[in-house]
């Protein structure tokens, strides 16, 4: 991990716990990926899901990547951060009519829409409101990405996107709704997907589902493969960047690419996970009957994964130098028991005033955090 000087950062009135962004690594990350996608003319949009802080997405837009978006303020905000309208895809199950209308409004790259009674409401409020709306269907496509349960999104139990008994129902309605445009089809099997057979498995699908479409005389101008490149959370800085040439090369050879077809992919963690660590201060080593604790001051609020999915993320201690190394479960302030960074680790000899790194978390940390038990938000800097 790169040096941190939090004596300076502190100095500048940044304290425990914060978030530290790698702004170099950022950029080694986004061209990495931009450079293998330009290989097939492929088009990248950012999940902001994972990360909606400024100084990333300024980067992120001014490098060429569209948007991915689950809300209106998401919406608002890729707008606000200069990402055109023509480049926002926004997805979810439960749009509102408002953030519908917004979207219609703006005239926005494409709605991944998630079900028939979706569509419905989109082609009203289209004629409502003069407009068309540029459509792609979110095919559920019935695929294990082999990822947590939590973060699973594309088997039959899901509430994500439409399942394939569906389709037939949904060809037979387009030619009445005049209101949309049928432009894409979407899909999005998971996140944080290691086993690259999950994406072959997605690619045969993407295949056949095109293909029926096709049957039935249907085209699309866009497939859009969604998001779920994994990253290292075991070996941050040896795996500081997802391997983009494999992940890019294997959806080039498999995918059947019509004429002039566009291929776009909706990634975030991938981008955005290895730049953040999470900066926290021990407060007090407390000897329990089994085991150490090291209580931090960042908790569950600041950085909710561990808690909810019990994930993995690795601490490492940057101010104890003592080679004796000891076990500790690094726990938060947080009223709750599943306040635990993680359990029994071993770290050199803490004592209160140490500081930690929380690595890898620059997705879904900052972006999911909360203000249980009225604690503020953690801070943030870029180190450039
Ligand atoms: N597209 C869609 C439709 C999505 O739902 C997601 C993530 C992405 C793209 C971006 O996926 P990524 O490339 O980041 O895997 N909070 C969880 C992750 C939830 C992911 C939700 N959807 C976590 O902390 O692991």
């Amino acid at each position: 991990m790169r040096k941190i000087d939090f004596e300076d950062i502190e100095r500048q009135g940044i304290h425990t716990p914060f978030y530290f962004y790698d702004m170099r690594l950022l950029e080694k990350t986004l061209r990495q990926a931009r450079n293998e996608a330009d290989k097939y003319d492929f088009h990248l949009h950012y999940a902001l899901k994972a990360n909606v802080n400024t100084p990333l997405l300024k980067r992120i837009q001014e490098l060429g990547f569209g948007a991915d978006c689950v809300s209106g303020n998401e919406v608002q905000h890729a707008l606000n951060h200069g990402f055109s309208a023509s480049k926002i895809a926004f997805a979810g199950v439960g749009k509102t009519d408002n953030e519908i209308k917004q979207g219609l409004v703006n005239e926005i790259f494409s709605f991944n829409v998630e079900s028939i009674p979706e569509l419905m409401v989109i082609n009203d409020l289209a004629l409502q409101n003069n407009k068309i709306a540029r459509i792609a269907l979110r095919i559920n496509p019935n695929v294990d990405a082999n990822t947590h349960h939590y973060i699973t999104t594309g088997i039959e139990e899901s509430k994500f996107g439409i399942n394939h008994w569906e389709l037939d129902a949904i060809i037979e309605k387009l030619p009445v709704l005049k209101g949309i445009n049928l432009v894409g089809l979407h899909f999005h099997i998971g996140s944080q997907i290691t086993d690259f057979s999950a994406f072959k498995s997605l690619c045969i699908k993407v295949n056949k589902i095109q293909e029926f479409f096709s049957s039935h005389g249907i085209e699309f101008e866009h497939l859009n493969l969604g998001g779920g490149l994994g990253i290292d959370y075991h070996a941050p800085d040896q795996n500081e960047v997802s391997d983009f040439r494999t992940y890019f090369a294997l959806f080039n050879q498999l995918i059947h690419r019509k004429e002039g077809q566009e291929i776009h992919f909706e990634l975030g963690r991938s981008l955005v996970a290895q730049c953040g660590s999470l900066i926290t201060k021990v407060l007090f080593i407390k000897e329990g009957a089994a085991r150490s604790f090291a209580i931090v001051d960042a908790g569950m609020n600041d950085l909710m994964r561990p808690a909810l999915y019990q994930a993995y993320h690795q601490i490492q201690s940057l101010t104890s130098k003592v080679s004796d190394v000891r076990k500790y479960d690094v726990v938060g302030p947080i009223c709750e028991s599943t306040d635990i960074f993680l359990k029994q680790i071993a770290l050199p000899q803490l004592k209160r005033g140490d500081i930690l790194a929380i690595r890898s978390t620059g997705a879904y940390g900052q972006s999911m955090r909360n203000n249980y038990n009225m604690r503020k938000d953690a801070q943030e800097w870029y180190q450039y």
